[in-house]
This record gives C-alpha cells, structure tokens and sequence, in this order.
C-alpha cells in the first residue's frame, strides 16, 4: 500500500492586539520609515497577558479541525513546533491536547525555530507514509513577544505572535506531500540564540525559582549576518529540493516562505524566476511569528481561495540553529 500526506485542513490564528510601528516608535528610537523600509513590517499582533502559546495554538487547529470537517477524536497524534512553549515541560503540544478536549493520541514539540514548522512536516509525512498515523495535527504556534527585549530596537521591531495548523491524512490516493529537504549548521549558533538563564542553581544550592533562575531569555541577533546567510541557504535549498524531486521553478505555482524580511522573500522570489504575485506575503501584517509564519502564509492564501487542485506549493524557512529546509506539495484538497 503507496501511501501520501494530504492536507485536509487548515486554520490560523492571530491575536486580537496589533501593535503599529507608530506605536513602537514611541517605545523605542526607531521609525515606521526604518521599519517598512528594512523589513517591510509595517504591523505585528501581540498575544493578550492570559494568554499562552497553547491558546493560540488551540486557536489555529480548531478552525483546521472544521476545515477538515473532523473533531478532535478523529486525529491520532498531534504535533506543536515552538520556540516559545508554554513551559519547559510538559510539551505544548500535550496541552493543547487537553485544550482540545482529546485524550489518548501521542502529542509532542519540535524545536526548530522558524523552521518548526517545515521540520515538522517532513518528520510527520515520514511518519504517516510508513503508515504509522493516519490523521495528524500539526500546528506551528508562538509567543514571541515574550521573548524579546522591549529596549532592543535592533529585535523587537521585527517578531509578532500567532499560530498556524493543518490536519494531514494519510490516504493512497496521488497527491499531497511531495518531499522535503531540512538542514542544519551548528556553528552559526551564536548568531541568533535566546539564552536560558538558569544562573546560580546546582546541588547543594537553594535558590528562589522565581526570582533567581526564573529562566528568562532575550532574543540576541547579528541581523545583517544571518540575512546574508539566509539569502544564500535559501536560493540553495529551493533548488536543492526541486533537483531532489525531479522537478523545475516552472512546475511551481506557490512560494509560501518563511516570513522575516520582506527582502528575504523578495531574493528568494527572484531566484525562482517567480512573479510575486506567486508568492505569500504576510510579514507586512505579521511580522516574523517564527514557526507560525509559514502555516499562516499558507493559511492566508488558502482564505482567499488561491489554491487549485493539482498546483505545486513550495515551503521554504531558515531561523537559528541555522536549521533551514523546504517541502514540496501537490495541492490536492
Ligand atoms: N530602528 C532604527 N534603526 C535601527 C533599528 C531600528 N529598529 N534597528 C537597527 N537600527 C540601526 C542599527 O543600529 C544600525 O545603525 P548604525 O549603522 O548606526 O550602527 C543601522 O540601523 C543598520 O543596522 P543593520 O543591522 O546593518 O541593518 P540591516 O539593513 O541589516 O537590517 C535587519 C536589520 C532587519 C535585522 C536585517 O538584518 C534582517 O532582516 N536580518 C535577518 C533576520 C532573519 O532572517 N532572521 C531569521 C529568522 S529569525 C529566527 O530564527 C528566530
């Protein structure tokens, strides 16, 4: 039996606050000229203080849930990539379990940053082609806002809140999930990182949890560092995963990249030869919501009715680690 990974179902979810550029600019020395201009950012949405990156993940796979016209109960496992979970343990992904009411099904994070979510779909459709589920949840969904350091203008301008979700079925039907290529190059590391900083605890030592090690992070970056690379790797792996799959930039109808800088998107886009009207575009609304980003860019065409049965999607993300990778779909819901 040939099975395939089809998405039968797709949902998103943004925070109701949205923080302007204006607003910002009056939080930080920065100006809604600098911001557009560097990054195409002109808005992001901020999650509200109760709550969590399990509520807007639940969120996002609800509204996948009715997409596929399914409950919870249908699934058989579910998957949440975060770099911002809602605890260090359990996983995100087990509450939002619980937050759908379901009970039973194996649920787990990933961590890859702003490649959670294009990691998370070659690691599920591994999955399901061995027959080992037959319905996933997968949702990308973060709280990056609690995250960054409100005086750094060189970050904070550039990240929003928000989750994305897709219920994919395994059927042997034609169509669906292509392939996928991941990477990962550890000694970039240190150019984009958030720290823990769990100072001072070890045996022996009493330390007040919430106060000493309460184990915040701030997202530090050498932003023109990681932008050179990021254009390099990313016109690498599209050509890399069409080169793998024996196909060319012409067999493409849709480029649904990771959303960081409009200027990313914009080489990325040109390296394929494409027309941008091909391409998703949500980083201007958005922001980078990490590895939200690219199931809402997915998940903002998909509401206007863009896709045709048979069209060939084209993921592509990079974030720190460096971890990057692209996948290939067959549109076929
Ligand atoms: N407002 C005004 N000025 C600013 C701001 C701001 N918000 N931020 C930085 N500047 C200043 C800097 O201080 C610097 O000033 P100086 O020349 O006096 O020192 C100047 O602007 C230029 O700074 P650069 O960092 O060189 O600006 P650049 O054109 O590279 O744009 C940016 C910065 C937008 C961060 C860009 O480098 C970028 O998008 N990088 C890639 C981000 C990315 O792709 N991340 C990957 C995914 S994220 C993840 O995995 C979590």
């Amino acid at each position: 039996m040939n099975l395939n990974t089809h998405i039968v179902g797709v949902g998103g979810y943004l925070p109701e606050r949205i923080l302007s550029n204006e607003e910002l600019s009056t939080m930080v020395d920065t100006s809604d000229a600098w911001i557009r201009e560097r990054t195409g950012i002109t808005q992001r949405h901020i999650l509200a203080e109760d709550q969590q990156t399990s509520d807007l993940a639940t969120a996002a796979a609800q509204q996948a849930l009715d997409d596929a016209g399914i409950s919870v109960h249908d699934i058989d496992a579910l998957v949440v990539a975060t770099t911002t979970p809602d605890m260090i343990f359990p996983s995100t992904a087990s509450i939002v379990q619980y937050k759908l009411g379901g009970k039973d099904f194996p649920a787990w994070d990933i961590q890859a940053v702003c490649s959670g979510f294009v990691y998370g779909l070659a690691q599920v459709d591994g999955m399901m082609r061995s027959g080992m589920f037959k319905r996933v949840l997968l949702i990308g969904a973060e709280s990056m806002s609690r995250i960054v350091d409100w005086t750094d203008r060189n970050t904070c301008v550039l990240f929003g809140d928000g989750a994305g979700a897709m219920v994919l079925e395994a059927k042997e039907e034609q169509g669906g999930m292509i392939g996928s290529v991941l990477h990962c190059d550890g000694s970039y590391r240190h150019l984009l990182m958030a720290e823990h900083k769990y100072e001072g605890n070890a045996p022996g030592k009493k330390v007040d949890f919430r106060v000493d090690a309460a184990g915040v992070a701030a997202v530090e970056m050498k932003g023109n560092e990681v932008f050179r690379v990021a254009v390099t790797k990313l016109s690498e792996v599209v050509g890399e995963v069409l080169e793998k799959y024996e196909m060319s930039k012409v067999d493409v109808d849709w480029l649904i990249p990771h959303q960081a800088n409009i200027r990313i998107l914009k080489a990325t886009a040109k390296k394929m030869q494409m027309d941008e009207e091909q391409m998703a575009v949500t980083v201007d609304k958005h922001a980078n919501t990490s590895s939200a980003s690219v199931p809402l860019a997915l998940n903002h065409l998909y509401r206007q009715g863009k896709f045709e049965s048979g069209q060939v999607l084209l993921l592509e993300a990079f974030a720190g680690g460096f971890a990057w990778g692209a996948n290939l779909i067959r549109w076929s819901k």
